[in-house]
């Protein structure tokens, strides 16, 4: 495994601007990422769905379950993974929180293998 730098980790901003809830969203590099607060814990995730495009923080948030506000795919914020099928999935981003402020992995964490 190797070493993470802090350069590796974007700003994003204020843990109080993303209140419980809520979500940001910011660009960096060819990123739109969306970053939910869900009782305290982020989450980052890709903001394009990978059905048509839509933008998934337009969508529903239910506990850590966003829905596509165009055609209703569901996407679990932890890892990204579909919650009907596992034909696709969204990009989901480290997080971090230091000093109050949230911090999001640059690059987005492998896939998960299939079995
Ligand atoms: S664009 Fe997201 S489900 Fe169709």
């Amino acid at each position: 495994m190797r070493a993470v730098t802090t350069e590796e980790f974007v700003p994003v901003g204020a843990v109080a601007d993303i209140a419980p809830g809520s979500f940001k969203l910011v660009k960096f590099d060819r990123w739109e990422v969306a970053v939910f607060n869900v009782g305290g814990t982020f989450y980052a995730i890709d903001d394009l769905c990978p059905h048509q495009g839509a933008s998934l923080s337009d969508g529903w948030l239910d506990g850590t379950t966003i829905t596509c506000p165009w055609h209703a795919w569901c996407f679990n914020l932890t890892d990204g993974s579909m919650t009907f099928a596992q034909f696709t999935r969204v990009d989901t981003f480290d997080v971090r929180v230091e000093n109050g402020q949230v911090s999001v992995s640059r690059t987005p964490r492998p896939a998960p293998q299939r079995s």
